[in-house]
């Protein structure tokens, strides 16, 4: 088949709007600044669309064309790329064009398949399923080609709600300069990596991002997965929470399921460097569970399991008033919604520096006294209160 000839089968296809998805890849050039094209088509009020996501070695760039600017744009962008593969509604069409432009043109039939304009797809994950993310292939949640491996669905949704929320708190982060994020106890650093690839991959936002964890080996291998992504603005350190004071000032901090009072360290670290935005999914609070002690409660704190969850569910409370008390705009949320369990709370604070209700120190003092509960947060915070 020759050039024109594809070009005009392409050209019936698209028409008549038959496109589901295609992917463009292996740039005729190494030094090709561009590795990969994905073309999916998009409705932008009312008028139909080709979206193409440009994908560079480490930036996602977004163009919505319409079809005739579509279709130019794909003839421009054969004479740089050797293959492209094709999802139509009811065949699937693998190119191949060689040196000197010759092109293999294979169709296979495929079941039906329906034709999803972004605008009404029915779960818009941020990250989708069957794109390669270069950190989730690294990390092994995807398969090479993008397609998430079954039995890391779970992170995959958990790692797609984490983003939702940095996306949520993107507008706190200032614009006009490098932004400062901390993650504490990032341990396997699933999240962190996701927050990197999202803020400074695909929002090309300026930043510095720290993973700090206990675990030296954990470390080294994050610390190597960064460089081999060529991460540059991403290290991991070794070091407790509890010791590293090493900063001044900080716009975001993470935290996911640091265990215990580490969760706290990090809270009250986060009010005095004035971080703008707080993500921390506690886990395991035993503070509480050992000096609570309330015979109001007694029917509930008889038993053990009923004890720790309340304690736990306590503790997040105190956590929430208490960064409120101190100038943050608190809510707990749910983090994931596949699980109902206490540490499954994400608190999300936001530093607006809105000053504490009449009463509401007085409240949070009544509510600690009746569980006879001496917070560690309260303790770390007590000049702010
Ligand atoms: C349950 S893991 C969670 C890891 C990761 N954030 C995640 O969500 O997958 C908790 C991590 O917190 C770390 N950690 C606990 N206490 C710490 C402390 N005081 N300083 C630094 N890291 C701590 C542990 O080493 C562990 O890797």
């Amino acid at each position: 088949m020759d050039l024109q000839t594809m070009h005009d089968q392409l050209t019936e296809r698209l028409l008549q709007k038959q496109l589901v998805s295609a992917t463009i890849s292996q740039p005729r050039l190494k030094s090709n600044e561009v590795k990969r094209i994905k073309l999916k088509p998009v409705e932008i009020k009312k008028d139909y669309f080709i979206q193409f996501e440009y994908q560079h070695e480490h930036v996602l760039k977004h163009e919505n064309l319409p079809l005739e600017e579509a279709m130019a744009k794909l003839t421009s962008l054969f004479a740089d790329f050797r293959q492209a593969l094709f999802q139509f509604t009811e065949e699937k069409v693998q190119i191949q064009l060689s040196k000197k432009l010759k092109v293999s043109w294979k169709t296979e039939q495929t079941n039906s398949k329906k034709v999803e304009l972004s605008h009404n797809r029915k779960k818009q994950y941020l990250l989708e399923d069957g794109i390669p993310y270069p950190f989730l292939v690294r990390l092994g949640v995807q398969n090479p080609d993008g397609k998430v491996k079954k039995q890391k669905y779970d992170k995959f949704r958990q790692i797609n709600r984490f983003i939702e929320f940095i996306d949520d708190s993107l507008a706190y982060l200032p614009q006009d300069r490098t932004v400062r994020i901390l993650d504490f106890g990032s341990g396997k650093s699933y999240l962190t990596f996701a927050l990197y690839h999202y803020l400074r991959i695909e929002k090309g936002l300026d930043l510095r991002v720290t993973g700090l964890d206990l675990k030296k080996e954990v470390i080294e291998e994050c610390q190597q997965i960064a460089q081999d992504l060529r991460y540059e603005q991403l290290e991991f350190l070794v070091g407790d929470i509890n010791d590293y004071n090493d900063e001044s000032a900080v716009d975001m901090v993470v935290t996911l399921h640091a265990c215990d009072v580490a969760t706290d360290m990090a809270l009250s670290r986060a009010v005095k460097w004035d971080a703008k935005v707080i993500l921390s999914v506690p886990c395991c609070q035993h503070e509480l569970n050992s000096q609570i002690a309330a015979p109001e409660l007694g029917i509930m704190l008889q038993h053990g399991l009923i004890k720790e969850r309340f304690s736990a569910l306590a503790t997040d409370s105190i956590r929430a008033e208490l960064l409120s008390l101190v100038g943050y705009e608190t809510q707990l949320m749910e983090f994931i919604d596949m699980e109902h369990t206490p540490k499954n709370i994400l608190i999300r604070a936001y530093k607006t520096g809105k000053k504490p209700s009449a009463g509401q120190y007085e409240r949070y003092q009544q509510f600690t006294s009746l569980l006879s509960a001496k917070p560690f947060l309260e303790n770390e915070l007590k000049e702010y209160l």
